[in-house]
């Protein structure tokens, strides 16, 4: 009878495993909606294949490396796909090569016929669908990391998010990377009246 045990064992083997395999990217969320399908063998499915493996292909050129984003399509309409992926540039090129080839075949593990899909990683995200998706903006599916901590001058914060997120959004699109960062000068606030007060 297989014990309770020895499934326990299992799985602290299958972590231990996990953990000395580095190439896995640390998986955060996917979306594929359920409404829109495709048949196994269609063309659309055939598109989708090769359009998957040209990304790949993009992400381990040294170009794709130093961009980080790409967006191609395959197919003719109605079977036309729109595929992109974008990687964040803290991480490697190798890192992000492997993050795009991981997720190619990990998307049709868990979307195998959706016509629609997004998913993303720590180093990068994949997205592709059967209607146009480049320069269209999407709130939604959306995926939200919040930093625990809170904040000490709301007010001022927000304000400096608002006018930040701004200047960050044109850096971006303007950018072919379509990725940029920001860092606020001075916040918190080094108080000078506080410092006065001490003198
Ligand atoms: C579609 O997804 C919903 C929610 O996950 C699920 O309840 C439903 O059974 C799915 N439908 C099909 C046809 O797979
Ligand atoms: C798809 O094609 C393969 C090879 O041609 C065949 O073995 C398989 O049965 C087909 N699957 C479906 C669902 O038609
Ligand atoms: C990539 O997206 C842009 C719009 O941002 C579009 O003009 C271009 O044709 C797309 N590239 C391909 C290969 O589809
Ligand atoms: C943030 O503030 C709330 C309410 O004052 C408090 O309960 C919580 O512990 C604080 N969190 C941290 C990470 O300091």
């Amino acid at each position: 009878m297989p014990s309770w045990k020895f499934f326990m064992f299992f799985l602290v083997l299958y972590h231990v495993i996990g953990l000395t395999s580095a190439a896995d990217p640390n998986y955060l969320f996917h979306d594929c909606p359920n409404t829109t399908t495709f048949n196994r063998n269609s063309t659309y499915q055939s598109n989708l294949k090769f359009l998957l493996s040209s990304l790949v292909s993009n992400a381990a050129r040294s170009n794709g490396f130093s961009t980080g984003f790409y967006n191609a399509t395959a197919g003719q309409d109605p079977d036309k796909v729109y595929a992109l992926f974008l990687c964040r540039l803290v991480f490697t090129p190798t890192a992000c090569q492997e993050c795009v080839s991981f997720a190619t075949s990990d998307i049709l593990k868990r979307c195998p016929v959706q016509r629609e899909s997004i998913i993303m990683y720590d180093p990068c995200v994949l997205r592709y669908s059967g209607e146009y998706i480049f320069s269209t903006m999407a709130a939604k599916p959306a995926f939200i990391l919040y930093n625990i901590n809170n904040i000490t001058e709301p007010v001022r914060f927000n304000q400096l998010v608002r006018t930040t997120m701004k200047e960050l959004a044109d850096a971006a699109v303007g950018s072919p990377k379509k990725f940029s960062t920001r860092k606020f000068a001075d916040y918190p606030r080094r108080s000078k009246s506080f410092a006065s007060k001490l003198l």
